[in-house]
């Protein structure tokens, strides 16, 4: 504890579907800035315009306090350039606990640096498991789960993947989702769809009102580095375009494989309009009025279960189950005839409605600062 008896965080982030998980956390440490004095530092994973400063401005994070401006890499340069440049910070700010959230590179760099420098990690979104080892992020929740002092999870499975893998039950606290928070907070400033697509090549004349386009991304290794897998998706998704226009934000790394694949011709006689990756509000407001999502992103397999709207996604399993079982997702993978059955099922019935999961209600963050708050007393006891 600081010299003031403030609790001093270490808040990670390094990449974009941490900046929504973050924001609402920084939010409440503002909000009780008596008792938490939070160290916003970011590694730099994601640096571009469109992938970092968009999000911090629009979801009001604070400018970083530290910046470690790592870039990219392969996952063996990424994860120890990270340590490396971690390792001074964390000496010079000696906070009391780090904080890490989601399962990117900059999660497992920085928990492993704060570990082995005897700083208790917490994991926010811990527990979460596709099972599928060939996911980089799975490794990553794995590794960051085994070293944390404490663990917050946003459904119930998490708890029980990892009592599994022997994690002690005192450690483990189901508290809801911050992205959700983060969605709620963010949902009256969406921009509007019609806003959006005004900008969008090709798009002027799609029918803005509800349900009058879906919205699909990719950015997955395993469905955009190989070309024979991405250009079967891409012509299955080129057919499905025919019947109803999908705006596709496209990611950079997607971007490098299309013009490696050479599809963009295909692309281009299709009803799928590309554009560059879009900010947290426009895509939220395109989400929120759009048929239906086409993905392979784990965020957006929530945020959809969230606001009601049918997800597709081109994954073969998924660590976020509540989101099948409770939500309005559907696991399709990349086989082509899943895909269009999924498709037809939207276009025929409207899909699958589902509903809300539990503590899915805009107050994750206040549950994780209450829950580090009796954790720092029980230890100081
Ligand atoms: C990372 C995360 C993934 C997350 C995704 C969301 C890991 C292991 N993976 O994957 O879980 O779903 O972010 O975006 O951490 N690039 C830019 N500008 C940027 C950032 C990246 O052009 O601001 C380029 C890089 O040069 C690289 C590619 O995008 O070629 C991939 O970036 P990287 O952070 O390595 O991994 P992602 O595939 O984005």
């Amino acid at each position: 504890m600081t010299s003031d008896q403030r609790i001093r965080l270490l808040c990670v982030v390094g990449a974009r579907p941490n900046f929504m998980k973050i924001a609402p956390l920084m939010r409440a440490i503002r909000g009780r800035s008596d008792k938490f004095e939070g160290v916003l530092l970011h590694t730099g994973q994601h640096y571009d315009e469109a992938m970092k400063d968009a999000f911090f401005r629009q979801l009001d994070i604070p400018e970083p306090d530290v910046d470690l401006e790592v870039g990219s890499g392969s996952h063996a340069v990424q994860t120890a350039e990270i340590m490396r440049r971690f390792e001074p910070v964390l000496d010079a700010q000696a906070p009391d606990l780090v904080l890490v959230v989601g399962d990117v590179n900059s999660t497992i760099a920085c928990a492993l640096v704060a570990v082995k420098k005897g700083v208790p990690v917490i994991h926010v979104e811990a527990g979460l498991r596709s099972n599928d080892r060939a996911m980089p992020e799975e490794i990553n929740r794995v590794l960051t789960d085994q070293i944390s002092s404490l663990l917050f999870t946003t459904e119930p499975d998490g708890e029980a993947n990892l009592l599994r893998e022997g994690v002690d039950a005192d450690k483990v606290h189901f508290v809801g989702n911050v992205m959700i928070d983060t969605l709620l907070h963010s949902l009256e400033r969406s921009v509007p769809a019609a806003q959006t697509l005004a900008t969008i090549a090709g798009a002027q004349d799609i029918d803005t009102s509800k349900g009058g386009y879906g919205v699909m991304t990719l950015h997955r290794p395993a469905n955009v580095d190989d070309p024979a897998t991405l250009i079967v998706l891409l012509e299955t998704l080129a057919e499905l375009s025919q019947r109803l226009p999908l705006v596709f934000p496209v990611h950079p790394r997607t971007r490098a494989k299309l013009a490696e694949a050479g599809i963009e011709p295909l692309l281009e006689q299709s009803r799928i309009l590309m554009t560059e990756p879009l900010g947290y509000l426009q895509l939220l407001g395109l989400m929120k009025d759009a048929r239906v999502l086409l993905t392979d992103s784990g965020g957006i397999q929530e945020e959809t279960t969230a606001l009601g709207v049918p997800c597709i996604t081109l994954r073969e399993n998924t660590e976020r189950p509540i989101t099948v079982t409770a939500g309005t997702n559907t696991i399709v993978g990349s086989d082509p005839q899943k895909i269009r059955a999924a498709f037809d099922d939207v276009i025929r019935t409207g899909g699958r409605r589902g509903r809300v999961p539990d503590l899915w209600d805009g107050r994750a963050a206040e549950r994780i600062l209450d829950g580090i708050e009796h954790w720092v007393e029980a230890a100081t006891q």
